[in-house]
């Protein structure tokens, strides 16, 4: 393959486009200094548990008492919807990590393949998929950690120490909480995080197996009748929202140089943990519209726990679930949490962002400094800001960051026909293809508001890569590392 040295890069704009990493030069470098300093520990269990712990959370605890009332019994079907979407970009974030499998996601992937522009386009996005969502979800937990104490002490909360500033408290203690706890675990090391989060992944599961038997023994199958109420619209509605719940399968893609086997095990994970969650999904909705009419399937906060409370007589059930919500989202934050500093890691060896994000503690081998850092914006983004609405900033990023991932294997399989692959996307080009168009659908679904304040975070990024990034671009020192038009 032609690596070629093109120097002096041009200016600007025109350099930042041309500046693409030569796919070869990223898996040579991978394969001399592999992990970059990190620590080879995960397994296809870990790597999976990783995907499913960032998925399986609020969107299955709370979205979907939120989405019900939008769809009917038909919310069931939302979620094959959702799941059919979330699988073209799968199939491509597979493909992309069994080919490039370092850290970064897609971010990598799109360096190789775009160039360095929309690699930080991409990078940025990815900055709202999980440093942003990582935070909401954060104040999520709080909530539930306050409906626990409530549910087995009768306690709550004063406002002032559980609801930041916009929401009408002071400070929100519990979120901060939590994203302390994170910081503390991934800074032992990637070993040790990866099995706490595989322990809690196991909890969640068996928890939500729990609600689905308890729930099944109030089920009646007249609840499903008429299936399709409010019609197409509104189980695309349904979709639209629940799609939240499936964000995250694409975790597994930021442990690229963590993973023991990368290019065997990451496609697998990511493939694997759509699955397992699809599967939950659909049964816990199956069973939630069975054990209750979905008229009364409120769309406020703890839904799962209301629908135990009606289906038996005993309040542990929906006490016990309360206790599986908090420990299923204090998960999430700590995979996706981990995903985030792993992305920055990633963009700091390249020199987009300041070196001090890929520095390695040498007894760990973790990038403490960066967690760190990530952990001290996140819990202040957590304790002071309503997050509420940043559901949607989190959807954004995340679609923008897939529909890049879904043309990026197109590309690469044009430029790199020969490169060995360990997982193809089946009925190429259909796939990726069909991909971009639902990332498209649901970006077009999204509200005015959500679309100005993305312009802006975009804005911002691109003022911040002018005034550093593309000036301590590390491709500037190592132009063999470029690839040849
Ligand atoms: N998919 C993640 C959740 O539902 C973001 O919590």
């Amino acid at each position: 393959m032609d690596i070629t040295k093109i120097s002096p890069r041009p200016p600007g704009l025109a350099g930042a486009l041309r500046a693409r990493k030569s796919v070869d030069a990223i898996v040579a470098r991978n394969d001399q200094e592999p992990g970059h300093g990190l620590k080879r520990s995960m397994g296809l269990v870990h790597l999976t548990a990783l995907s499913i712990g960032a998925s399986l959370g609020t969107g299955i605890f709370v979205i979907l008492g939120e989405a019900t009332p939008k769809a009917g019994p038909a919310v069931v079907l939302a979620f094959v919807l959702a799941a059919f979407t979330a699988l073209f970009s799968a199939l491509s974030y597979a493909e992309l990590a069994g080919s490039i499998p370092v850290s970064g996601s897609s971010y990598s992937y799109t360096y190789a393949t775009m160039g360095e522009l929309f690699a930080w386009i991409c990078g940025w996005c990815l900055m709202l998929e999980y440093g942003v969502s990582v935070a909401a979800v954060a104040v999520g937990w709080g909530e539930y950690i306050n409906e626990l104490l409530h549910g087995m002490f009768g306690i709550a909360l004063p406002a002032a120490i559980s609801e930041s500033p916009g929401a009408g408290g002071i400070v929100n203690v519990p979120a901060i909480v939590i994203v302390l706890v994170a910081v503390v675990l991934l800074t032992r090391g990637a070993s040790e995080s990866a099995l706490v989060n595989t322990v809690m992944v196991a909890l969640k599961i068996l928890v939500l197996v729990f609600f689905c038997a308890v729930a099944f023994t109030a089920f009646r199958a007249g609840n499903f009748a008429p299936f399709i109420p409010l019609g197409a619209a509104g189980v695309t509605a349904a979709a639209s929202q629940v799609f939240f719940a499936y964000i995250g399968f694409d975790a597994a893609s930021t442990a690229g140089d963590e993973a023991k086997n990368a290019k065997r095990d990451l496609p697998r994970a990511i493939i694997l943990s759509l699955l397992i969650v699809t599967i939950l999904y659909c049964l816990v909705a199956i069973a939630a519209v069975g054990a209750m009419p979905w008229q009364d399937i409120a769309g406020e906060g703890a839904a799962l726990a209301t629908i135990l409370n009606a289906a038996t007589t005993s309040t542990w059930p929906a006490i016990f679930l309360s206790a599986g919500a908090v420990i299923a989202i204090a998960s999430v934050v700590l995979a996706v949490m981990y995903g985030q500093t792993r992305i920055l890691y990633a963009m700091s060896l390249d020199g987009l962002v300041p070196r001090i994000f890929s520095r390695v503690n040498r007894r760990t081998r973790v990038p403490v400094v960066n967690i760190v850092v990530v952990g001290g914006i996140v819990s202040a983004l957590a304790g002071f800001v309503p997050l509420g609405e940043l559901a949607d900033a989190t959807s954004i990023g995340s679609l923008f960051a897939f529909m890049l991932v879904n043309i990026a294997v197109i590309i690469l399989r044009r430029r790199h026909p020969d490169l060995h692959r360990s997982f193809r996307t089946p009925l190429f080009p259909l796939m990726p293809v069909l991909g971009v168009v639902f990332c498209a659908l649901l970006l077009f679904g999204l509200g005015v508001s959500t679309w100005v304040a993305f312009a802006l975070w975009m804005a911002v990024g691109l003022a911040i890569y002018f005034a550093y990034g593309v000036r301590k671009s590390e491709l500037r020192s190592r132009p063999e590392e470029v690839e040849a038009r």
